[in-house]
């Protein structure tokens, strides 16, 4: 903890402008990352017990911006992945950018019935000023787009992936040729559009049924566990989860996947990389976490199980450190990009 804390601290002091506030902040991330305009429609929504004064600037913020027409929307924590409590999700339906301060909407129905007909998402995870300012401000986003690119250019050509690392993982796949590589740059400034800061990961898509082999975790598992204390092995059998091997953190991950009693929740979702270079796998006390480890440097993410209005729920396991080779050539070598 106190190197994290030495490292958050170094960080801020490197990248950021002398003296940037949060209010300053908030105006920048909404004018140049969600392109908000005068008079569009903006719902906040944001967690009972997450930081006043993030959601204070954010909703000053937005009124500056958009005008009369801000709406901020406070309730008390929920399961992520799971729709806001009555009348939100009308409301939720109507807005013209929906801002959600570590409030989890991403793979509801909600969230994609929205988008469909128009509405931006952005996310703030996690929704504190030191994170924002470290991995948001702190880092070249048009860096993170043209790596991005460069990315998707890599493995959209490719057709197999192995990752590897010296703590046992041999994991391959299949990349789907019919599937854009999506490209995850924090912008959200077109109607159907979303966006989550801090970012800088690409989603490579999946042969389905193709995902075969062992990967260990070393980082994260959110939720419900957060940062790992010890490994964690996971065993997938074409893009299933078939076994979970560890100490007491594999078993409360075990536990926490059956408690579901829903086969969806071992089934491979997506398949993410990481490359923010001021990115951390640093985790709020659960049941609180961050979606900011997805985006760590050179770190793998997989995400399973298809969260909806129904209360299923997504999980996503992190590695850092491991070798990624696409059709033979490395892309990933112990966690530093070949290119
Ligand atoms: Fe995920």
């Amino acid at each position: 903890m106190a190197r994290r804390n030495a490292l958050e601290r170094h960080s801020m002091r490197e990248v950021s402008p002398r003296g940037t506030r949060l209010a300053e902040l908030a105006r920048h991330m909404l004018s140049e990352f969600a392109g908000l305009r005068a008079g569009e429609r903006v719902l906040i929504l944001a967690e009972t017990e997450g930081a006043e004064g993030v959601k204070r600037a954010f909703y000053r913020a937005a009124r500056e911006a958009a005008g009369e027409n801000v709406s901020m929307a406070i309730y008390d924590r929920r399961p992520a992945y799971t729709h806001p409590p009555e009348p939100l999700p009308a409301a939720v339906a109507e807005a013209d950018l929906v801002i959600c301060l570590d409030i989890y909407l991403s793979h509801t129905k909600l969230e994609q019935s929205a988008r469909a007909a128009g509405t931006r998402f952005f996310n703030l995870h996690p929704a504190r000023f030191a994170a924002l300012r470290r991995a948001v401000l702190g880092v070249d986003y048009r860096e993170i787009r043209r790596r991005g690119r460069e990315l998707a250019r890599l493995f959209g050509a490719g057709r197999r992936g192995l990752i590897t690392c010296p703590r046992g993982s041999h994991l391959e796949f299949e990349i789907d040729a019919g599937r854009e590589v999506s490209i995850g740059s924090g912008y959200a400034r077109k109607p159907g559009d979303y966006a989550t800061l801090p970012n800088g990961k690409i989603k490579v898509p999946v042969v389905r049924a193709s995902m075969t082999g062992t990967f260990v975790v070393n980082g994260v598992i959110i939720p419900p566990i957060n940062e790992l204390s010890e490994l964690v092995t996971l065993r997938f059998n074409n893009s299933r989860l078939v076994d979970i091997s560890g100490g007491a953190e594999a078993k409360a991950y075990m536990r926490f996947l059956e408690s579901f009693n829903d086969p969806s929740m071992y089934v491979l979702d997506h398949l993410t990389f990481g490359f923010n270079p001021r990115a951390t796998l640093s985790q709020p006390p659960p049941p609180a976490f961050s979606s900011e480890a997805e985006k760590v440097m050179g770190c793998v993410n997989i995400g399973l199980g298809r969260a909806g209005l129904k209360g299923k729920q997504h999980t996503d396991v992190v590695s850092v450190g491991t070798t990624v080779v696409v059709d033979g050539r490395p892309v990933i070598i112990k966690g530093r990009y070949t290119i």
